[in-house]
């Protein structure tokens, strides 16, 4: 088992994190992340890479040299997600990415993931990089400052980050009527890790469809958001997968992922995969 909890608890556990204290990863930490990562870059099936980059300097000044436009601060390390240009696969590198967000939780390790809000250009010119790759995603990764910036504050306020939408609004039947947690109490708890996800700008994209004992995965885009190089949304959908996975895998549930030819829902979202039980 590679996670010293239980992955409900990480799930339960992790947040955003955008102040840091400027400490260094301890020495043990970083031993351990760096070997889970390296591990997870031998594992890999899609042309993806990861990498720690170490000691980058902490102070404000410094912080907005990396360019992160003032959303993190004093974070003196950060993991790098790196990608194949011809091998764009925002499901995938998800699911791996969060794997990893949750293993660094497991740590007491805190990140942010970031998408969105980080030159692209500066973080490449530190990360040597192949021709051909590009970096979708990184996050910082260190210790909370004590006290939380007003920014922060106002931030996670602005775009509602504590809250998710209600099991109503993403869990349905066959029919497309909402979804009861009782009807389902061998999935409730993988559904619930699911919903407790991050997501970008928390839309929570993910849409499922209950089929007896398969459940459908879908997202509900938000018209014009975060497509252009790198599918945002699509990365949320890995996540959810991954929290999915993981749960019921602590719970002793089997199953698979497949692509199926699911009848068309009377909405539009968009078809992911499936998940079928064994
Ligand atoms: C794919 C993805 C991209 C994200 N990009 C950014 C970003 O660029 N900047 C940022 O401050 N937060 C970013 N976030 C963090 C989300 O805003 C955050 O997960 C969400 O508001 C929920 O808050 P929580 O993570 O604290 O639960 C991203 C999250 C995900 C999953």
């Amino acid at each position: 088992m590679k996670f010293k909890n239980s992955v409900i608890d990480i799930i339960k556990t992790r947040i955003s994190t955008r102040t840091y204290n400027g400490r260094a990863l301890e020495n043990e930490d970083f031993e351990k992340l760096n070997a889970y990562i390296n591990e997870v870059n031998k594992e890999i099936k899609i042309k993806a890479r990861f990498k720690i980059i170490s000691n980058l300097g902490t102070s404000k000044e410094e912080s907005k040299k990396l360019g992160t436009y003032g959303f993190i601060q004093g974070a003196n390390s950060y993991i790098i997600g790196i990608m194949d240009k011809d091998f764009n696969d925002a499901l995938k590198f998800g699911y791996v990415f969060e794997n990893i967000i949750l293993y660094a939780t497991d740590q007491g390790i805190q990140t942010c993931w970031l998408g969105g809000t980080f030159s692209k250009s500066d973080f490449e010119k530190i990360s040597v990089l192949n021709e051909n790759e590009f970096i979708p995603i990184i996050t910082p990764v260190g210790y909370k400052s004590e006290k939380k910036r007003v920014f922060e504050t106002t931030m996670r306020k602005t775009i509602g980050a504590d809250k998710r939408k209600p099991w109503n609004e993403l869990f349905f039947n066959k029919d497309i009527d909402p979804l009861d947690e009782n009807d389902v109490p061998k999935f409730r708890l993988a559904l619930e890790m699911v919903r407790l996800g991050p997501s970008a700008s928390n839309k929570q994209p993910w849409r499922i469809i209950r089929d007896e004992n398969t459940f459908h995965f879908y997202i509900s885009r938000t018209k014009g958001y975060g497509i252009a190089g790198y599918d945002l949304q699509k990365n949320d959908l890995g996540i959810a997968m991954c929290h999915f996975d993981l749960t019921l895998n602590e719970l002793g549930g089997k199953g698979s992922w497949n692509k199926l030819k699911v009848a068309g829902v009377k909405t539009d979202w968009e078809y992911v995969r499936s998940w079928v039980e064994d």
